[in-house]
């Protein structure tokens, strides 16, 4: 069976002071649930956090990493540093490192590397611009992105991939994909994944869908069969909507 995720990427926003705060609201609210809920807070926090939510079932995850393991790349990250702050879990190919720091599949792919092989679980986001869907070509453009990014792993490395779906066009625009077009998406996927691998491989991993999830949209984009949860962005800043949406699953 795989899991349910709900996870809330903060992306560049809370200092540590607004972190020491969100976190606190989250563990003392949070709902019974089987899913699992995952928060990725800025760097400079993640020590923090980890450490007020050791006690709880809220997993700390981070943002990005770097694919060397240490040396001259001033201002970057390791998957060591990373683990040595407690983090296990690292997003990988958000839209926003791909269109403004210029990350190309190949580097993805290098990411990937790094982070499985020092025994990270990857969260790896991929999804079409605006442009690929009106051209009616976002199912291909989604392939591209997993096959170069992804398609070199074994299929045992799929246990610590989950994936994130996450169409650029509905990314902090208020304007989500409709539950019917990220089923057909998410059903693509995993179809996909069944070809290029096989169905234990298709039918274990987990596909999140991601972009403009709110209190209001997340059980009918959850219900869908595919859907295996959420990668949040604006709506996880808030505790009173986050746990909203976990509820929702
Ligand atoms: P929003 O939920 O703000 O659209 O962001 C989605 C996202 O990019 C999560 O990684």
């Amino acid at each position: 069976m795989r899991k349910k995720i709900v996870a809330g990427n903060w992306k560049m926003n809370n200092d540590l002071s607004a972190t020491e705060e969100l976190v606190a609201k989250l563990q003392k609210k949070l709902p019974e649930t089987d899913a699992e809920v995952m928060v990725a807070p800025a760097y400079t926090n993640l020590f923090t956090a980890f450490e007020a939510l050791r006690q709880s079932p809220i997993e700390v995850i981070a943002q990005n990493m770097h694919f060397a393991e240490n040396g001259a790349y001033t201002g970057e990250i390791s998957a060591e540093m990373l683990k040595s702050v407690g983090v296990q879990t690292v997003i990988l190919g958000h839209s926003e490192r791909r269109a403004y720091f210029g990350e190309t599949d190949d580097i993805l792919a290098k990411k990937v590397d790094a982070a499985l092989a020092k025994d990270m679980t990857v969260m790896f986001c991929f999804g079409e611009e605006l442009n690929d869907r009106k051209s009616d070509n976002h199912f291909k453009v989604v392939e591209s992105q997993l096959k170069n990014a992804l398609f070199h792993l074994e299929s045992s490395a799929f246990k610590h991939v989950i994936l994130a779906y996450e169409p650029v066009w509905a990314i902090g625009t208020g304007e989500t994909a409709t539950p019917e077009q990220a089923q057909e998406m998410h059903k693509f996927i995993r179809e996909t994944l069944a070809k290029q691998y096989n169905d234990t491989v298709a039918e274990s991993t987990s596909i999140l869908y991601g972009g403009s999830v709110k209190p209001t949209n997340a059980k009918e984009i959850f219900s869908q069969p595919d859907v295996d949860g959420g990668l949040i962005g604006g709506a996880a800043l808030k505790a009173s909507d986050f746990i909203a949406i976990i509820e929702a699953i």
